[in-house]
Order: structure tokens, then C-alpha cells, then sequence
């Protein structure tokens, strides 16, 4: 659980956007609720010394002090780059300079790298070469940093991530701040849950709430399926700037504990009726967490059915982002959800 200045700033981060993001990150009680790394996109790279070593642009004036300040927050700190000799936005990558880019990173205190492939193509083996190549110069540099990899469809990272180190790795292109965008995303997540576990995750992609191109109803669909996916939960919004609805959003404790399970099951899809779809997540603890999800413009009464999701007579229902408590039920559960919205509840003996 995090944040990224991409989805927010893009090209536009510095020095400043990240201490604030860190400083909101505490007092907006992200951090009490799980939130720990602190993520710069692309767009830092500078140019590279006499010797070789890379060095931030002029928007990054001191690395090392604001990975120091970061951790002050009691907070971690992340970087990007790209194995190839320019990034995704045409910066300084990392091709040939492997063993410098990561000692430089333990160097400054990163505790994350998110690793973009920005090749239109790539084979297979050329991706698992140069995902090595990078795992094993962080490995030699001797800090603990996440690999996040982030070739997203033709070579099916998903099935060898984690024999490369990778710790999550991109199933999909770039979100946007749209509904259909997130709900293309989300959606179709389905039938990776078997390459996801504690460890090794799938990644979505970062999330939007907040940046507001949704409606409140939909950034609940978007929090919920991210959360029944057991995606990694990266904040991608103006950190210091947030609603009291997206501050409740991002922090909702009951919600954040589906997605950080510690059984760390990736959600899937148990039924799907055209636009109406039932998602369910096995919890750790026996119950199991249903997102009743409604895709079309009216609202629409969804039901599951106790038998889809492996449940017997009757289980007690709590309604997760009402905090509510909704009784017993037998044998099915039915509820009426808004347009583009969710009901996300848990079922089972608690
Ligand atoms: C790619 C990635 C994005 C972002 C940009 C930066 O498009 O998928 O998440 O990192 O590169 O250039």
C-alpha cells in the first residue's frame, strides 16, 4: 500500500509534490490505515556522472535528504526506472548501468523500484533477461527493495514474475480516470487470481480516487474490486488535497483488511449476468467477502446465491462500507446497488 505521483502529476513531480504527499500521508490517517511506500514515478532521471552513475534533474535537488525525510514520517520511499536506455517518458533508463542504477538507489535509501518495460515489443526471454539482470544488481547492492515489474500483456509476466524476484508485476495497460477505463481494468482480472499470493502480486495498475473523473458510487466500485483483488492499494491522487469522502474511501479499515488479507487470495467473478456481476474473495478466517456489482446506468436489486460461493444455510452478513451489521440470512443475499456501484459485503460466522 502506497502512493505514486503518475496518475496525479505525471511529469510534474518534484522534490516538493513527494514531501507534501509523505506529510498528507500521515496526517490524513493513510498511514495509521496501512499506507507505507511513497512512490516517484518517472521523470526524476538526470543525466549520468563522468562515471556512469545516474544522478536526479534539477527537480530532485538532494535524493539522499528526501528519502531521509520520508523515512522520518516513519514512512519508505520508491523510484522507477526502465531496463532499457530511455523510459516510458523519454527520461535517463537504466540499460548497461544495471549494477550502478541499484547501488545508487541503496545508496539514497529506496526501498522500491517499479522496473517498466517501454519496448513496444520484447521477447519473452529478453524480459526475463533484463528483469534478472536488475533483480540480481539489487540483490548484490544489499538493500531490501520491492521490484515491481511492468510488462503487462504479450509475454504473460504474471506466469514467471516470481522466478525473476518480481513482487508484483502489471497485468494491464495504463488506467485513466474514467469508469469504463477502471472497469475494462478491474473486470477483466478475472482468471489471474491463481498467479497471486503473499508475495506475489498481480497489479492492476495504480488506483484513481479522488482525482475526479468518477462519480462517488464508482470510485466505491473501484476501491472494492481493487480490494477483492487483492491489489496493491497505490494511492495515484493529490495526497494533500483530498476530500473527506476520498479520505474515507482510501482508508475504509474493513475494506483495506479484505484487500490485506493475510491469506492473500486473489478475488474472481462467480457469476455474471450481462452488466450484473458477483465477485467473491475467501477471507483467512472462513468467511467470505461478495462484491455485488451493478455496470448499467439504473440501479438494479443483485443477488448471490449462498451455493455459488460454497456456503450452507444460513451466515451472518455485514455490509463493509456501511460498517453495518445486516443480520442473518439463508441461503442467498440480495440487495438493491446504484448504478456503476457496489455492495460489498462479508459473509459468514464471524
Ligand atoms: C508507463 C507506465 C505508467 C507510468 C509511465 C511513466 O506508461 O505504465 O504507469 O509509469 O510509464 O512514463
Amino acid at each position: 500500500m502506497g502512493w505514486n505521483s503518475w496518475n496525479h502529476f505525471a511529469g510534474r513531480v518534484d522534490d516538493k509534490a513527494v514531501r507534501s504527499a509523505a506529510d498528507a500521508m500521515v496526517s490524513s490517517g493513510m498511514k495509521d490505515a496501512g499506507y507505507v511506500y511513497v512512490n516517484i514515478d518517472d521523470t526524476w532521471e538526470g543525466q549520468r556522472d563522468d562515471q556512469g552513475f545516474i544522478q536526479a534533474n534539477e527537480k530532485f535537488p538532494d535524493m539522499k535528504a528526501l528519502a531521509d525525510y520520508v523515512h522520518s514520517k516513519g514512512l519508505k520511499i520508491g523510484i522507477y526506472s526502465s531496463p532499457s536506455a530511455e523510459t516510458c517518458a523519454g527520461y535517463e533508463g537504466s540499460l548497461d548501468h544495471e549494477q550502478q542504477d541499484a547501488e545508487t538507489y541503496a545508496k539514497w535509501g529506496i526501498d522500491y523500484l517499479k522496473y517498466d518495460w517501454c519496448r513496444p515489443t520484447g521477447t519473452r526471454d529478453e524480459m526475463i533477461a533484463a528483469y534478472t539482470k536488475m533483480h540480481d544488481a539489487l540483490q548484490k547492492a544489499g538493500r531490501p527493495i520491492v521490484l515491481s515489474l511492468c510488462e503487462y500483456g504479450w509475454n504473460k509476466v504474471w506466469e514467471w514474475g516470481p522466478s525473476v524476484g518480481g513482487n508484483l508485476w502489471r497485468t494491464t495497460g495504463d488506467i485513466t480516470d474514467r469508469y469504463f477505463a477502471m472497469a475494462e481494468i478491474g473486470f477483466n482480472q478475472n482468471g489471474l487470481e491463481k498467479f497471486a499470493g503473499p508475495g506475489h502480486w498481480n497489479d492492476p495498475d495504480m488506483l484513481e480516487v479522488g482525482n475526479g473523473g468518477m462519480n462517488e458510487d464508482e470510485y466505491r466500485t473501484h476501491m472494492s474490486l481493487w480490494a477483492i483483488l487483492a491489489a496493491p492499494l497505490i494511492a495515484g491522487n493529490d495526497l494533500s488535497r483530498m476530500t473527506p469522502y476520498t479520505i474515507q474511501l482510501l482508508t475504509n479499515r474493513e475494506v483495506i483488511a479484505v484487500d490485506q488479507d493475510p491469506a492473500g487470495k486473489q478475488g474472481y467473478r462467480v457469476s455474471q449476468e450481462g452488466p450484473f456481476e458477483v465477485w467473491m474473495k475467501p477471507m483467512a478466517d472462513g468467511t467470505r467477502v461478495v462484491g455485488l456489482f451493478n455496470r448499467q446506468r439504473n440501479t438494479e436489486e443483485l443477488t448471490v446465491n449462498f451455493s455459488q460461493i460454497g456456503i450452507s444455510g444460513a451466515a451472518k452478513v455485514r455490509d463493509l462500507w456501511l460498517h453495518k451489521d445486516l443480520g442473518n440470512f439463508r441461503d442467498k443475499f440480495s440487495a438493491f446497488v446504484p448504478s456503476h456501484g457496489v455492495v460489498l459485503v462479508r459473509i459468514g460466522s464471524e
